[in-house]
């Protein structure tokens, strides 16, 4: 079934919303960034958020993942009310981001920098940790799964690379295997393919479909590069002026005359 025919079959309140943002307004100072803004994201799709520079974009990812506190408004992650609480908190529950610029440890290694990024890292109890059994215990499940996430991301040739040597389209592989070893099962992308070169960005893109596809993982993507993305993605927003200006199908979202207004009016 492709996407379309799938958005066809099943009616607007019958799909499954993981994600929900109602009504979520955000200034800094004078200036707002968020105007209202509502959203809901289906579970296991790819949905992608376009709109021209300073259309808050970022700021509701921030907003979204606990990085920012909105002024007013209500976010519900698969059921729960996450408005306003810290990131820890929300990534917990399996709402992950990645940044528009990437932030591993750039002097660690590709395995080392998953290591670190697993959910069952040592932060997570040091309790645990601290008795040995358990600790080798959480050892080796961490090197199995990071084994396991090098080869979804592909980056196993490179386990052994320090991550300032990595192309700027393998530092987005690592964000996403980072967010892979953290457990998350939804993740929300800040320009994944921004500076990455067209083949790496169509493998990018692929990796997502993929995940979406076979491990029901949801995707909420911030891009600007719709001649690669949109023929990845699922669903589509269009946000001018902190506000949602347009959403549907992707194609029938780039269209409409609302949206190529909004950036040729800048
Ligand atoms: N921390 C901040 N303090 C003050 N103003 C901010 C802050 N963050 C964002 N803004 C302003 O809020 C507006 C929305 O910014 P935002 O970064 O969310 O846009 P965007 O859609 O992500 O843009 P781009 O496509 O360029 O990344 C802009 O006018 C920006 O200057
Ligand atoms: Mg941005």
């Amino acid at each position: 079934m492709t996407s379309e025919q799938y958005l066809e079959a099943i009616p607007p309140e019958k799909r499954e919303a993981i994600l929900k943002v109602e009504n979520v307004r955000k200034a800094f100072g004078g200036l707002i960034a968020l105007d209202g803004v509502s959203m809901e994201v289906e579970k296991g799709k790819v949905t992608i958020i376009i709109g021209p520079n300073g259309s808050g974009k970022t700021t509701l990812l921030n907003v979204v993942t606990g990085f920012l506190k909105c002024d007013s408004g209500k976010i519900f992650y698969k059921g729960k009310e996450i408005t306003n609480k810290p990131p820890h908190e929300i990534n917990r529950l399996g709402l992950v981001r990645t940044f528009q610029i990437p932030q591993p440890f750039y002097n660690l290694t590709v395995l080392e920098n998953l290591l670190v990024a697993s959910r069952y890292n040592i932060g997570e109890s040091v309790l645990n940790a601290m008795r040995r059994s358990k600790w080798i215990e959480y050892e080796k499940r961490d090197l199995d799964r990071a084994t396991e996430v090098m080869e979804i991301v592909n980056l196993s040739k490179v386990a052994d690379q320090q991550a300032s040597k990595l192309s700027g389209g393998q530092l987005k592989l690592l964000e996403i295997g980072r967010a892979l070893m953290n457990g998350a099962d939804t993740i929300f992308m800040d320009e994944p393919v921004a500076g990455v070169n067209p083949s790496l960005a169509h493998e990018i893109f692929s990796l997502i479909r993929k995940l979406s596809k076979e491990k029901e993982m949801t995707f909420v993507i911030i891009e600007h590069r719709l001649e690669i993305a949109l023929g990845y993605v699922d669903y589509a927003y269009a946000m001018a002026k902190g506000m949602v200006v347009a959403q549907g199908r992707p194609e029938e979202v780039v269209n409409n005359p609302v949206v190529i207004e909004t950036y040729l009016g800048g």
